[in-house]
């Protein structure tokens, strides 16, 4: 998601602010926007795209135009509300033009807060919900002027407590006013914020790669906490005003593995994100009575309710989600859906009119595959609704609707965020589509987003145990095939898990149904042959379960050396297991936002092992425009 820095101290702002924003540009880079208190003026300038538009912006304007204030903060946007333009970027200023905002995050009751601010005569410049939050603070100061309180840093964290308790949602936001130079304010909720601490002068940022090189100290925020940086000093404080304390750390990376957040690799950053992913993307979409709510979506509840077949239609990893996505709507919402590679769609001329859905994934909204296929769609009358990872991307765009999923941007090669986030933004259209066609009872709907509220919780639990599985993975680096089998939507993470291993550690790997292994593909089993198994879980569909531990017997009796991965608590599987990993207990439907992660970690160990580049492995792209 955003990248945010804040700097205060005894040193020109600017080039501090530019060179953190340039170490946060992963975050996102749909725009860049500083803001300098200096010579008792708010200077801001903010530009669309990637930073180096905005650093030519500050160019022409020369050193003379933003000024030499030492106190500043920058914003590099991954945009949720509101596309990427000039207008949009951040920071924000106040209606008086006093205080200037920059955030990271969703404030869910945005569109409340504006109709209020709207009500007295605010006038918004932006489509963000962020700039509710500078106007607001600029409201609560002057309420608080008007009381008698003088201007001053106390002021300011005050205005920024009162604001932070009126907001709902995820939120990092930083602030500055002009009459108060000397200090920047910041308040943090379920988004990352760090504090550096340094000499005469203090730092801000969404992780310490953006001041390491100023200062190794520093300071991690506790959740619900505001605080205040002056070059004196850095005052903590909770949403209610008590004292406060974060959690000092010194921090001992270089600057490039700071850039990686400490991990050797972005994939693994990527896995390790994967539980704030996911609660990213649920945010702002569940209504507090458990209701799906998807905003985005311009389609009529009428026209969902017409829809009569669904086609998903996608590449690689991304069509690996769609297969899961099918399980799921059938299930849910009992209408036929199909799922296709994109690369094959048009030209098998499918069945498609006014009354079908189709939905396209795709994580960088570029695939030139997926982007021929929705215009074949479209060309066909049908509906096409785009589960996208890339705000403002060409999918999105030419698509009738879009779900964006919150995974923040992924920059290694292999997909792992972006595949959990696309499972989660299908599952959030099953469940809205069974809703509105009244086939789901809302406490049915209720129960499964329950579950799903609970994902990222179980998935943290899991990623800290993966060490078994990554010195597995070191223990498999010089086998020359591994097959995966899985049923029902252990089918799709099979495929899933052999794709990862063939991108990354350049091996034979694939992926088959368990029940069709006998059929053919068995004859691949050699003594010692690894063989990942994924099993479901035993409660509900305790047949299915029992199926597929009959499938890990057929290839044990060949001579296969089994990797189970089960859930917690199935004790029977255990001995079918040469190695167990187990996963914690999810829906069948859900399981897949368990049962991938080891894979991820197992394929990127086996590709480190191998001496392979994880992030960038051969002969691929990120974003493949051509078909
Ligand atoms: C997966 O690890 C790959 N990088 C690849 O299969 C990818 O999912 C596919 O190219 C589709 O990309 P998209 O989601 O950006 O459309």
């Amino acid at each position: 998601m955003c990248g945010i820095v804040g700097y205060v101290g005894n040193r020109p702002a600017l080039s501090i602010v530019i060179d953190g924003l340039r170490r946060l540009e992963y975050r996102g880079y749909d725009s860049a926007g500083v803001a300098i208190i200096d010579n008792g003026l708010v200077k801001t300038e903010k530009k669309a795209g990637k930073l180096a538009n905005l650093e030519k912006a500050l160019a022409e304007r020369g050193d003379d135009g933003i000024g030499a204030g030492a106190t500043g903060i920058g914003h590099t946007r991954w945009a949720t509300h509101g596309g990427p333009t000039d207008r949009n970027a951040h920071p924000h200023l106040s209606d008086d033009g006093r205080v200037a905002v920059i955030h990271n995050g969703i404030i869910e009751n945005f569109a409340r807060l504006r109709t209020e601010l709207e009500a007295t005569g605010v006038e918004f410049r932006s489509d963000t919900d962020t700039e509710c939050a500078a106007h607001l603070l600029a409201a609560e100061m002057r309420a608080l002027r008007e009381a008698g309180a003088e201007d001053g840093p106390a002021l300011l964290a005050e205005g920024m407590r009162r604001v932070a308790n009126r907001l709902e949602g995820a939120f990092t936001l930083l602030a500055v006013d002009v009459e108060v130079p000397g200090a920047v304010v910041a308040a943090r909720r379920n988004s990352p914020l760090v504090v550096g601490r340094g000499n005469g002068e203090n730092f801000l940022a969404s992780d310490v790669s953006a001041f390491i090189e100023h200062t190794r100290e520093a300071i991690e925020l506790g959740q619900d906490q505001v605080v205040l940086i002056t070059p004196a000093g850095i005052e903590i404080t909770g949403f209610d005003g008590a004292p406060a304390t974060g959690k000092e750390f010194h921090v001992d990376w270089d600057l490039s593995a700071a850039e990686k957040g400490g991990y050797e690799y972005f994939m693994l950053k990527e896995i390790a994100e994967q539980p704030q992913a996911i609660a990213d993307t649920l945010l702002g979409r569940l209504s507090e009575r458990g209701e799906i709510i998807l905003d985005e979506v311009r389609l009529t509840d009428q026209d969902l309710r017409d829809v009569d077949k669904v086609f998903i239609v996608a590449c690689g990893t991304s069509y690996h989600a769609g297969m899961v996505a099918k399980y799921a709507i059938e299930h849910w919402v009992r209408i036929p859906c199909e799922v296709e590679l994109a690369s094959e769609f048009r030209y098998r001329d499918p069945i498609l009119d006014r009354s079908t859905l189709v939905i396209v994934i795709s994580q960088s909204g570029e695939t030139m595959d997926t982007l021929m296929a929705l215009r074949h769609a479209k060309e066909q009358k049908a509906r096409v609704l785009a589960i996208c990872n890339s705000n403002g991307s060409t999918i999105p765009r030419e698509s009738d609707a879009v779900l964006y999923t919150h995974g923040g941007p992924e920059i290694a090669v292999a997909s792992t965020k972006a595949f959990l986030t696309q499972l989660v933004a299908c599952y959030l259209i099953g469940l809205h589509l069974a809703q509105i066609r009244g086939v789901m009872y809302a406490d049915e709907v209720a129960a499964v987003v329950e579950k799903l509220r609970a994902t990222p919780d179980s998935l943290r639990s899991l990623l800290g145990r993966m060490e078994d599985v990554r010195a597995l993975g070191r223990d498999l680096r010089t086998a020359s095939t591994v097959l995966f089998i899985g049923r029902h939507v252990g089918f799709p993470v099979a495929l899933e898990g052999a794709l990862k291993l063939k991108e990354l550690a350049y091996m034979h790997a694939e992926g088959f149904a368990a029940g069709e292994l006998k059929h053919g593909p068995i004859s691949l089993i050699d003594e010692g042959t690894p063989v990942v198994c994924v099993v479901p879980s035993p409660a509900g569909r305790g047949v299915m379960r029992d199926k597929v531990v009959s499938n890990i017997q057929e290839v044990r009796a060949r001579g296969a050396r089994t990797i189970v991965i089960a859930e917690e608590g199935d004790e029977d599987v255990r001995q079918f297991a040469d190695h167990l990993i187990t996963v914690p207990q999810t829906p069948t439907l859900l399981a897949p936002l368990m049962t991938t992660v080891p894979l991820q970690v197992l394929a990127c160990e086996i590709a480190a092992a191998r001496g392979h580049d994880v992030d960038q492995p051969r002969n691929l792209a990120k974003s493949v425009t051509v078909e």
